[in-house]
């Protein structure tokens, strides 16, 4: 039978304090609506429909096309955000699981989803609720069970009670809702219907179904996480950094059971869909993100930023940002390269210290080693490119193409005025603008000529002295 999930993500959260509604803040960079869509396909759900409502121009954009999106135009609470995707076509005649998530609940794990469908099949269950032990629960749902276990070791749910609606008593209970559940479809279409918005927020509330499944007989089981910190909801910046801590820790955690080592594994930050290698040794403040690949061997040295770029076996990398670039094989970069979207540096190439590269490729051999700009170029193979040197590939209007041939030798602080060809095995003068082509094996110079003139300086200190 296929299952279908429901993310809730049409709240503003207003205890962000931000103009961007809650579900687009990033946790290593990587939108908190985006973990929870990724965690209902690794659990292997086949249809996921998305609530949005406020903002909704923000977070439409970063939900993938396999998954549906339906609009709540007043958020009127969970329960109205719930009707609202049942009321769109996937869940005509449908029956079985449906898993409720929240978009400000990113640390969700994939195996718990599963559990808790399987749960709820097994035991034939009107609802699974995960719940979580917390010291200090304030703010969370309570939720009130039924003290005696079954032989699965749950427990019945008497009702779910909101931190603004409870009572001293039940507020001092520390059983919290995650807000995630999984329901039995034709159980929670039916309860939804029955569902009021009498309570201090004047909101429908989804926690009410589960009295009202109870009321008409079905069950409803607490199911309490191992780990806590997976049902962490993310309502303000302070849990939003607690969040990205605990993240953290675990995938660096895995890195470093994959062979990868980190000197200082609080100070490096790995987004989840980085692939490391072993043997990948990674310095203090480090970021890697997006669709990072380190290979083999590699050396991430301190204050490096990746992302979305693929990093060869046996390279060295030191300081360095890097957005959408590649490194093939035994690549250098740094202390402080930039190599922004289409720099690619071939086997053995490097970008030096204070080298631009942008939208260019370094042949295999080849070395920008100081303080450069690479633009828009194609260098070959075995090329060296002297300190200072720089293509000016924009005219103001439009941007050019440079190309220097295998084994050519430029210059420091030569300016190549783009559009422009340089052969193989040239040669340019240090200090040259180079506005026209050069041929294969050819020199070329193109500076002021340098002229001697004997004594003048003696002659000046004469003067001066006077
Ligand atoms: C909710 C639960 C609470 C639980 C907590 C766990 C209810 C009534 N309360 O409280 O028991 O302990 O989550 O984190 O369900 N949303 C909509 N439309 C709405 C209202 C909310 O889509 O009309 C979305 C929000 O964007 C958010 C999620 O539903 O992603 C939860 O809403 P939120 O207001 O954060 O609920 P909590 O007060 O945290
Ligand atoms: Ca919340």
């Amino acid at each position: 039978m296929r299952t279908a999930a429901i993310i809730l993500a049409a709240g503003a959260g207003t205890r962000m304090k931000s103009k961007r509604p809650k579900v687009v803040h990033e946790i290593l960079q990587k939108p908190m609506i985006e973990w929870v869509i990724d965690a209902a396909k690794i659990a292997g759900i086949d249809d996921i429909v998305t609530v949005v409502g406020h903002c909704s121009d923000q977070v439409i954009p970063l939900i993938d096309d396999e998954s549906q999106i339906v609009h709540q135009l007043i958020q009127a609470g969970t329960a109205d955000a719930v009707r609202v995707a049942m009321d769109s076509d996937i869940f005509n005649d449908r029956s079985g699981s449906v898993v409720i998530l929240s978009g400000d609940c990113p640390l969700i794990g994939s195996e718990t989803i599963s559990k808790m469908i399987a749960l709820r099949d097994e035991r034939d269950a009107g609802c699974v609720v995960l719940t979580m032990e917390l010291e200090d629960p304030f703010g969370y749902g309570r939720v009130i069970c039924d003290p005696i276990e079954d032989e699965y070791e749950l427990r019945s749910v008497i009702r779910i009670v909101e931190q603004k609606d409870a009572s001293e008593i039940e507020a001092a209970v520390k059983e919290c809702n995650s807000g995630i559940y999984c329901f039995d479809t034709e159980a929670l279409r039916d309860a939804l219907s029955k569902v009021g918005n009498d309570n201090a927020q004047g909101e429908f509330y989804l926690t009410d179904v589960l009295e009202i499944i109870s009321a008409n007989g079905g069950t409803c089981l607490a199911y309490t996480s191992s780990d806590p910190s997976e049902c962490l909801g993310v309502n303000s910046r302070v849990q939003l950094a607690e969040a990205s801590a605990i993240l953290q820790r675990h995938i660096n955690e895995a890195h470093m059971e994959n062979g990868v080592t980190m000197i200082a594994p609080d100070l490096v930050w790995i987004g989840p869909d980085v692939t490391i290698e072993s043997d990948v040794t990674i310095y203090p403040n480090v970021q890697l993100y997006g669709a990072t690949t380190i290979k083999e061997g590699t050396v991430i040295g301190s204050n490096t930023r990746l992302m979305n770029t693929i990093v060869g076996r046996d390279c060295n990398i030191e300081e360095t940002i890097a957005i959408d670039a590649t490194l093939d094989d035994h690549a250098t970069a740094g202390p402080r390269a930039y190599l922004r979207p289409g720099a690619h540096l071939c086997e053995h190439a490097k970008a030096g210290t204070h080298v631009e590269i942008k939208k260019s490729t370094v042949g295999k051999n080849s070395k920008v080693p100081h303080l450069s700009y690479i633009g828009d170029t194609t260098i070959g193979e075995d090329v060296n490119i002297g300190a200072g040197s720089i293509t000016c590939n924009y005219d103001g209007y439009n941007k050019h193409a440079t190309k220097i041939g295998d084994g050519t030798f430029i210059g420091s602080d030569t300016m190549m005025v783009a559009p422009v060809e340089i052969g193989r095995d040239a040669v340019i003068g240090a200090g040259s603008v180079i506005t026209k082509d050069v041929p294969d094996g050819a020199l070329a110079v193109a500076r002021a000529k340098e002229r001697i003139i004997d004594g003048w300086a003696a002659k000046r200190k004469s003067n001066m002295s006077k």
